[in-house]
């Protein structure tokens, strides 16, 4: 069973994204009073797979598959109304109907934004992220820009409209100067969001209050982030990062809920690695050894159906995520994925400019230019449901030896493993 004694719960990524979140959190949410996002938006692409079903989520919290956890959108997160209730339709045809609240503060991605991320992308070339094109770096960019539109002046029509002036015509300047003609139509967008704003109004509340009442009374609460320490826009390897600060710290500004009552913080880690998007990548393999482990691991994007680059696990990268979120615990994923290979390298250190280095550098010249140094561990062999029922002792000791090199690297326990996609397939140590 899962254990929850701790009230307050973060879980967030611990390398490039996708490393599991959406799983881990479906595996805690049970035992949630709320399940909340505190930051990113659509560009997420969380899946969770429960009694052989597969629910793809991007907005909506991974809480959301059991019925009593409240489901919570909180204001650091920025929301596509379309693909909000595009989210909620889909959710309501698998018969799930989302307990669901949104933030009035929540910042909304406009049609706008979409056209300038795409001109942004274009623009950057070789410093560019390879967004996912969804509008989130310009989005961001608005909100502190301070003409951004929140949730609730979608139900505001005087203020919408007022605010709709400047951000269009700002963005339009802008996205023209790139050479981009911009097909939009302010006065369609604007009767579009005002209907949006009709279809959510029932969700849009001062999730704030909410949650800060809530925790008063003794409720626990879960914390699910997007993306992961690499593309935090301040520590990750910036400007290949996305816009938002992905390390739990920010549940505080993405929530109101102070980071004084935050007890655990799960780093997820893939055993090995994934990357969707542009950016060096140190242990990076290609040919072969690239397929192989995209194929076994099913290493295509969520969101966009990108396959994804794929490499050896990088302990510089979770020895930052390790001390920038303030991890209490690591989740360690996919270990299934790497059975049956003979000998697996893992990343401890970079050598740059012939030094050893054991922390991630902020300069982007010596991240170019990083070669990895490995330890090579040995491998496992297949692994079978019964040592999901017998706990980690009975796992094969190679694999147990190498979860044991990643928590010496980085000075975390390794509390919880996965060794499936599915709920179950999950061992607490
Ligand atoms: P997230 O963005 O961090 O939530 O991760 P994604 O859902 O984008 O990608 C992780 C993928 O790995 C999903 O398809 C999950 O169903 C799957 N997954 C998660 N944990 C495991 C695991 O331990 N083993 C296997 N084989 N798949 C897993
Ligand atoms: P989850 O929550 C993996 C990557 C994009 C790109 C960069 C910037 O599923 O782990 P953006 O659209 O945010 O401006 O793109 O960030 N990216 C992700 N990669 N998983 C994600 O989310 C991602 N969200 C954004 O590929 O490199
Ligand atoms: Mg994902």
């Amino acid at each position: 069973m899962p254990d929850n004694s701790s009230k307050v719960t973060a879980i967030v990524g611990a390398q490039w994204g996708d490393e599991g979140k959406g799983k881990i959190t479906d595996f805690f949410a049970g035992e949630a009073d709320f399940v909340v996002r505190f930051h990113g938006g659509n560009n997420a692409g969380h899946t969770v797979i429960v009694d052989g079903d597969t629910y793809k989520l991007h907005l909506i919290p991974s809480g959301v598959l059991y019925e009593y956890p409240t489901s919570i959108i909180g204001n650091g997160v920025v929301i596509d109304p379309a693909a909000l209730i595009n989210e909620i339709n889909y959710l309501k045809d698998k018969g799930v109907n989302p307990k669901l609240k949104i933030s009035d503060r929540a910042h909304v991605i406009m049609p706008y934004h979409i056209e300038m991320d795409i001109a942004l992308t274009k623009h950057q070339g070789k410093l560019a992220a390879g967004s996912t094109k969804r509008g989130i770096a310009p989005v961001y960019g608005d909100k502190m820009y301070r003409h951004g539109i929140r949730m609730i002046d979608l139900t505001e029509p005087d203020v919408f409209s007022e605010k709709l002036d400047k951000a269009y015509s700002f963005n339009q300047t802008v996205i023209e100067a790139f050479g981009h003609s911009i097909e939009l139509n302010k006065k369609s967008i604007y009767e579009q969001y005002i209907e949006y704003g009709k279809i959510l109004s029932p969700y849009i509340s001062d999730v704030s209050v909410d949650l800060f009442n809530a925790h008063k009374k003794g409720a626990s609460i879960l914390f699910e982030g997007a993306q992961g320490i690499s593309l935090d826009v301040d520590h990750g390897v910036y400007p290949h990062t996305t816009s938002s600060n992905t390390v739990a710290g920010h549940v505080a500004a993405g929530t109101g809920v102070s980071f004084r009552d935050i007890h655990r913080i799960i780093g997820v880690t893939k055993a090995y690695l994934s990357r969707v998007g542009q950016s060096p990548l140190p242990t990076e393999l290609s040919g072969v050894e690239a397929e192989t482990l995209r194929e076994k691991g099913g290493e295509y994007g969520t969101t966009t159906g990108r396959p994804r680059r794929v490499g050896w696990l990088d302990l510089v990268q979770v020895r930052q995520a390790v001390r920038t979120n303030g991890l209490t615990e690591i989740a360690l994923t996919k270990l299934d994925i790497l059975s049956g290979f003979s000998s697996l390298p893992v990343c401890h250190s970079y050598k740059i400019d012939s030094k050893e280095v054991k922390e991630m550098p902020a300069s982007l010249s010596q991240f170019r230019t990083a070669e990895p140094i490995y330890e090579t561990l040995e491998g496992w062999g297949e692994l079978t449901p019964d040592m999901i029922e017998k706990g980690f002792n009975t796992l094969p000791n190679t694999l147990q030896t190498y979860v044991q090199y990643i928590e010496d690297q980085v000075d975390c326990p390794v509390s919880i493993i996965s060794m499936g996609p599915q709920r179950h397939e999950t061992i607490i140590r």
